[in-house]
């Protein structure tokens, strides 16, 4: 790792002040050096504070987003081990894909502030301004069927609804298949995209877009989509959370892997699903119906109850769910 992200691992472990020459004789490095890291830190936007006698301490805990801060605090075994970071790009799903092409590793995650053209699903557009939110993707090589691979993307919601439970002290749920929502409205999409060769997976992967502190929400998406500053009345640092989501992602991920389906998850799932016991329309290109959702079963579908007392389980890939009496 580099020196820049270890210092700041250092610092914000210790919460306590480093003396200088503490971390010369780790580093191998001149009390300079040290000095004009630390420099470099507080341009970066850090409150790192020098008294004599002390050392350096870190103080506050900004939303900085760079490589260094993710660096410092992603320490995962696979999860982000290889980390690219850019401050603008297209879509990071589109520069995840071209690293799984060039053989990048599996876990490898992509990171940006901003994005010019990040896409949503069913083709829509996912608004992307600088500064606010979080947009990732993770590049991951399962030995599994396509039609297994809508558990990644579930493995991850929950992932996403696990971490700010924990890091923004607000309840999150999922709608199904894969949307998190606070009191109601969305606050994070996820896209998973398969790249197949002759029906075998290369590669997936799988993009994550967090509304964590827009305090106002564009109009067009107002009534349905919400920020997570907005609901706890409190800002987040983007890189915890993102540390928090990966976290827990490495753990449902293996957990997913061990038999290629959500039994080890679907309990924490359906505690958390939305939808549970709600009338929802299944927008199925063969017609719509109705019925009450129940639950996600073992492969990860929704099982919904229509009205003739049979169960139906639906497939994400083929249709879309929506609540009857509004988004949820
Ligand atoms: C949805 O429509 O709910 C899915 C939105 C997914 C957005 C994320 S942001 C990071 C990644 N890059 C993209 O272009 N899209 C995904």
């Amino acid at each position: 790792m580099e020196m820049k992200s270890e210092i700041l691992t250092v610092l914000r472990e210790s919460g306590d002040y480093i003396s200088g020459q503490e971390l010369c004789n780790h580093f191998h490095v001149s009390r300079t050096a040290v000095w004009k890291a630390m420099k470099q830190l507080q341009e970066e936007g850090y409150t790192i504070e020098a008294v004599r006698n002390k050392g350096y301490i870190l103080k506050g805990n900004p939303d900085v987003l760079s490589l260094d801060e993710l660096k410092s605090r992603i320490h995962n075994r696979w999860a982000g081990r290889e980390i690219y970071f850019y401050e603008e790009t297209g879509s990071t799903n589109i520069d995840a894909k071209r690293l799984g092409e060039e053989g990048a590793p599996h876990g490898a995650v992509v990171v940006a502030d901003k994005q010019n053209a990040g896409r949503g699903r069913r083709g829509r557009a996912w608004e992307s301004p600088a500064g606010k939110d979080i947009y990732f993707t993770i590049l991951l090589r399962p030995d599994c069927q396509p039609s297994q691979a809508a558990g990644l993307t579930l493995a991850m919601a929950l992932s996403v609804v696990q971490a700010v439970e924990k890091e923004c002290g607000v309840e999150a749920g999922i709608k199904w298949p894969n949307d998190v929502v606070v009191h109601g409205k969305k606050v994070c999409g996820i896209l998973t995209e398969l790249s197949l060769e002759r029906d075998y997976i290369q590669h997936v992967v799988t993009g994550v877009g967090i509304n964590v502190n827009m305090d106002v929400m564009p109009q067009e998406i107002a009534e349905t989509a919400t920020s997570l500053f907005l609901e706890s009345g409190k800002r987040v640092a983007r890189a915890a959370l993102l540390q928090a989501v990966l976290r827990e992602f490495e753990c449902n991920y293996d957990r997913y892997a061990a038999d290629l389906s959500m039994e080890s998850m679907m309990e924490e799932y359906n505690a958390h699903l939305v939808n549970r016991d709600r009338q929802v329309r299944i927008l199925d290109p063969k017609g719509e119906w109705e019925g009450t959702a129940r639950g996600i079963n073992a492969a990860g579908e929704l099982l919904v109850e229509n009205g003739d007392g049979e169960t139906v389980a639906v497939y994400a890939g083929e249709v879309s769910v929506r609540g009857i009496y509004g988004y949820v």
